[in-house]
């Protein structure tokens, strides 16, 4: 069977949807399910060959370490290690957008392939009902990377998974768009924590819990995962950015008070800015290749994850 034959089914947002979820789940295929911040692809983290599966299906070009997901903080002992300045974090803002990268537990149940044979394995418990129930049900750790084809636009609707991966996978979960909009921050632990990748937990505000700034750490990086290379969550379209006005021929992507047919906040309020940037981002690649202009935004708070993501957007093609 060819890797696009599948009939992917669309899945409703209630018991049997989930019981059907779960299911497939367990049986090593591959499930898109919604989080706070985008839809994962998911599949059984214990299962080698549900796992292969996942970058298969996006057409990774590497085996690069994918996200576990759990259901509460309880699930972890069974594979990593949480303690110290891991554990105060977990503690603060778990269930939500955050990710751990923590030592493996010798001879855990994880496939080498989720830790990509590191000896570190990143896991999150997302603050999403539907996802909660999702993970219960399954029973087994669930290894999730956003579900898009490598290299492209991350989704933050059922729909966005289908344009992308129909025919690919078995299911995908609907829980309607996510809140967040853009991927969880990962802090890393080297033993002190580091930022790997901001995202939607501000890293102000993990600042603050610890009581200390931290450092962040991204390209040149001992990982080269796909979300810490360069062009990346990439439109089809060309990008410039921090653009006061449009150039003839361009399509404004606003911020604030400006004049635009898509304006990701007109009252310039960041969290909504987040949440709207990959929909946005959609919609612009749907309607057409002429380049993008796209207005500053401040880089504070959620402000950071958006010109992480926009950066790399515009960032030169490989
Ligand atoms: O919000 C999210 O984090 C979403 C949802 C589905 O949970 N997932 C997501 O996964 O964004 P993905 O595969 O697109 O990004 C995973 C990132 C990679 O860029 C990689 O750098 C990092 O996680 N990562 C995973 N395991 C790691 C490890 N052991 N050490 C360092 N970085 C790791
Ligand atoms: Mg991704």
């Amino acid at each position: 069977m060819s890797a696009d034959s599948l009939n992917t089914e669309i899945l409703a947002a209630d018991a049997a949807g989930v019981a059907r979820a779960a299911e497939l789940l367990r049986a090593g295929a591959l499930v898109s399910f919604p989080t706070e911040t985008v839809y994962g692809l998911g599949a059984d983290a214990t299962n080698d060959h549900a796992i292969a599966q996942i970058f298969e299906a996006k057409g990774r070009p590497h085996f690069n370490p994918l996200i576990v997901h759990v259901p509460s903080s309880d699930a972890i002992a069974e594979i990593a290690v949480l303690e110290g300045a891991a554990l105060d974090l977990a503690q603060a803002f778990w269930p939500g957008p955050l990710t751990l990268v923590l030592p493996l537990k010798p001879n855990g149940p994880l496939s080498a392939l989720v830790s990509a044979g590191l000896p570190t394995v990143a896991v999150r418990v997302p603050a999403h009902a539907l996802a909660h129930r999702l993970l219960e049900a399954a029973g087994v750790p669930i290894a999730a990377p956003s579900a898009n084809p490598s290299g492209r636009i991350s989704p933050s609707t059922a729909q966005h998974v289908l344009d992308g991966l129909s025919g690919r996978i078995a299911a995908v979960l609907d829980g309607g768009p996510c809140d967040v909009g853009l991927e969880s921050t990962i802090v890393g632990l080297e033993p002190e924590p580091v930022l790997l990748r901001p995202g939607g937990l501000p890293v102000e505000a993990i600042e603050a819990a610890l009581g200390r700034t931290i450092e962040g750490r991204q390209t040149g990086a001992a990982v080269n995962a796909p979300g810490q290379l360069e062009s990346h969550y990439a439109p089809n379209a060309l990008m410039r950015l921090n653009a006061d006005v449009e150039l003839p021929g361009e399509r404004l992507l606003g911020f604030g008070h400006v004049d635009a047919a898509l304006n990701l906040s007109p009252s310039g309020d960041l969290v909504e800015a987040a949440a709207n940037l990959f929909r946005f981002l959609h919609q612009l690649d749907a309607d057409g290749d002429a380049p993008i202009a796209v207005s500053p935004i401040p880089d504070h708070g959620m402000g950071r994850a958006i010109n992480d993501r926009l950066r790399r957007a515009a960032a030169p093609r490989g």
